[in-house]
């Protein structure tokens, strides 16, 4: 994906029922002006995409799939397919830690997952990123290229032009914990030399990489002014309108001050 916008992503993971989603982004919606240089894409529960596909203007909010199976149909009970998304979201969370470390999400589904988005015209949001454990081992860069060897295998380069990166080191998720923005920016440095080595230098200036974990109305500036950061996966701040949308307001800020 191109860099001149800054994507805003709210995953709302397992919480707001559809009704409760439909108010917030009602309520968001009256908060939040458009701005043409800032992207903001909602990931509500899979019950509440249609609805909310149809409740919102398209030109200021996109929706993403928190999850989907890679298979686009079949004998598959109770998975949602990438083709049964398509036309109603238009980015799609892949690889996300939870996914990885609760469900088990493997090397191989991710890797089929970004396939399957790719194929259904869904942008993947490949998320990547070190536990505690590996961190304190030193191993960040070490992780951070093994999924996305891991991720991108069958990736072409005009395929890693629909493609965002998130990096979310899991000991900042959910836990309040902040990463410091100068490790963020060599976790990032590491993944775009990742995409060097992968693609060329012109596409490791261009790919989009988001940064996730623990972001609040008050860190989210301090993520935003960095060179390598495009945009923010917002968790726990995104169930509140009003954090949520003083965050987009300074990503609009954030992009003018970088400019
Ligand atoms: P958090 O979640 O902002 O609640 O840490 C981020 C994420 O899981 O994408």
């Amino acid at each position: 994906m191109a860099r001149n916008k800054t994507l805003i992503v709210g995953n709302f993971k397992m919480n707001l029922g559809v009704g409760e989603a439909s108010l917030y982004v009602h309520e968001l919606s009256q908060l939040v002006k458009s701005h043409n240089d800032v992207e903001v894409v909602l990931a509500p529960t899979a019950l509440a995409l249609q609805t909310i596909s149809l409740q919102v203007n398209h030109r200021q909010f996109k929706l993403a799939a928190q999850n989907f199976y890679w298979r686009d149909h079949g004998a598959y009970t109770g998975e949602i397919s990438a083709s049964q998304l398509r036309g109603i979201v238009q980015f799609g969370l892949v690889g996300h830690s939870e996914r990885r470390h609760i469900f088990h999400d493997s090397d191989k589904d991710i890797r089929a997952k970004v396939q399957a988005a790719i194929r259904n015209h869904i942008t993947p949001i490949l998320c990547v990123g070190e536990t505690a454990f590996e961190r304190s081992e030193g191993e960040t860069a070490a992780v951070l290229h093994d999924q996305l060897i891991g991720g991108l295998a069958n990736v072409t380069s005009d395929e890693l032009e629909e493609i965002v990166i998130a990096y979310e080191p899991v000991w900042a998720i959910g836990t309040g914990q902040n990463a410091l923005p100068h490790d963020v920016s060599m976790a990032i440095r590491a993944i775009r030399n990742q995409i060097k080595h992968l693609y060329g230098a012109k596409a490791s200036e261009e790919i989009q990489v988001l940064y996730g974990g623990s972001v609040t109305a008050d860190s989210a500036s301090d993520y935003l002014v960095l060179p390598d950061v495009d945009g923010l996966l917002v968790g726990g701040a995104s169930l509140d309108a009003h954090a949520f949308s003083d965050i987009i307001k300074k990503a609009h800020k954030g992009l003018a001050a970088k400019r």
